[in-house]
């Protein structure tokens, strides 16, 4: 008996010690950031931003009264079959221009999820897969596409022509009647002339950094929890969010496959692969007869990547005020951000092409600071009040 009591007391001493180290390990404050973290913090914090660069391809891009007219298209139910669609049905303001539904649903069901298009003008590319290469010749599909407004171009133009304020603001932005695929482009550009206008605005997130440029501890103490803090080193570290949710959208604005399985019975969407021929042709992109821009100006679209990598690849969405955007992903599978997170973690073969993200094997404690930290983020959008 006496010989086993000294083992006995080293084990518990043992024991005491790993587990005070282990409550010191998850709980002590964490550390100071370094030159290299802040560097990267401050490429993602709005103040960073640049000016939106020019829109050669649209030039009536920041004319106010371009941006007056679109808002008012945007938020017009006549532009549909049945009266009753705008382009807010589905991007509605107050849900951060989403819908909160799986697919954006109108006169039937679209294929995919509605993304936000806050701060989508900085993109050279619009929709998951990238199928369109300006906003305003984005615009033009869902008016005819048969699941959103199922409106058509006569009617589309037939509606500006005969509404008096409608026709003064066009006439006044582009003259006088024109061919019919002239007009209907300049009804995209108008439109696209107010989604410019929708940005983010300051989140916790970015007051944050902005006490970490300043030095103030205290302030960032008050901003930024301890598990907010730690979330966000997982974010641009260990877990590697950065590749491609980067600078102050949080995007690359690049195309990628992240495995996202499909709903049960769905056929793999090709993604960007489709995307990508859809675009080269089309009829309204940069390179042909509707764009206001010198063909030299169409770099993006002549150097266009078309590689196999692309298969199952997806433009990578702004992480800006989450909070209002659920459920998430191409196809809305995924319902809420723990479910984003745990499909990281696990990072499953993918069902079409290559998983370009790896298993990150983090603990459910690192998950739920990710998710802290992505909350941080929330703030909502700003845009082009109504003038009238
Ligand atoms: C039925 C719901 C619905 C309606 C109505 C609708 N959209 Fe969308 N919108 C979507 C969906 C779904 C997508 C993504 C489709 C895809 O990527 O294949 C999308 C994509 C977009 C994008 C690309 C954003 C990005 O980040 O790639 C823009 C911009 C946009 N819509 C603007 C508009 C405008 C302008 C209108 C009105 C003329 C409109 N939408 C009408 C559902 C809708
Ligand atoms: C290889 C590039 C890449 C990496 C690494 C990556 N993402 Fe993504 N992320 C994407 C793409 C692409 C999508 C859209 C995927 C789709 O819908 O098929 C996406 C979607 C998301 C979404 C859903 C957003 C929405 O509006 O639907 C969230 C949230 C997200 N990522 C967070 C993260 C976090 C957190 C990390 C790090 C753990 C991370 N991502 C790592 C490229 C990436």
């Amino acid at each position: 008996m006496n010989t086993r009591a000294p083992i006995i007391v080293i084990v518990i001493a043992v024991l005491a010690v790993a587990s005070a180290a282990w409550w010191w390990s998850e709980n002590r404050p964490p550390a100071a950031w370094s030159e290299d973290e802040v560097a990267v913090l401050e490429s993602l914090w709005l103040e960073s931003l640049p000016d939106l660069p020019p829109d050669p391809t649209n030039a009536v891009a920041d004319n106010p009264t371009a941006i007056e007219f679109g808002q008012q298209l945007f938020f017009d139910t006549r532009f549909s079959v049945n009266g009753g669609i705008s382009c807010a049905t589905c991007h509605q303001p107050e849900r951060h221009f989403t819908d909160g539904l799986p697919k954006g649903v109108a006169i039937g069901m679209s294929k995919r999820n509605t993304p936000s298009i806050v701060g989508t003008a900085y993109s050279p590319w619009q929709y998951w897969d990238g199928r369109r290469d300006s906003q305003w010749s984005q615009a033009l599909s869902p008016l005819e596409d048969p699941d959103e407004h199922a409106s058509n171009r006569l009617m589309t133009i037939a509606i500006v022509v005969e509404d008096k304020k409608y026709w003064r603001m066009y006439k006044s932005l582009f003259g006088e009647a024109a061919g019919v695929d002239t007009m209907y482009s300049n009804i995209g550009k108008a439109i696209a002339a107010f989604e410019r206008t929708i940005m983010p605005t300051t989140s916790r997130f970015d007051e944050y950094v902005a006490a970490v440029a300043a030095e103030d501890r205290e302030r960032q103490a008050a901003l930024f929890s301890d598990d907010e803090v730690r979330g966000l080193r997982l974010f641009i570290g260990e877990a590697n969010c950065t590749q491609c949710h980067n600078g102050p959208l949080l995007t690359n604005n690049e195309f990628h496959n992240t495995g996202l399985i499909n709903f049960p019975g769905e056929v793999p969407d090709k993604g960007r692969i489709v995307g990508v021929r859809e675009v080269l042709e089309h009829p309204f992109n940069c390179e042909g007869p509707h764009n206001d821009a010198a063909r030299k100006e169409c770099g993006e679209l002549a150097f266009a990547r078309t590689g196999a990598d692309l298969i199952g690849a997806f433009r990578t969405p702004s992480l800006r005020n989450l909070e209002n955007t659920a459920p998430y992903g191409h196809k809305g599978q995924l319902a809420t951000l723990a479910d984003v997170l745990a499909h990281y973690n696990a990072a499953p073969d993918a069902m079409i092409g290559h998983n370009e993200a790896k298993p990150l094997d983090l603990n459910d404690r690192e998950l739920m600071q990710i998710e802290a930290f992505l909350r941080s983020l929330a703030a909502p959008a700003t845009f082009e009040q109504d003038k009238t």
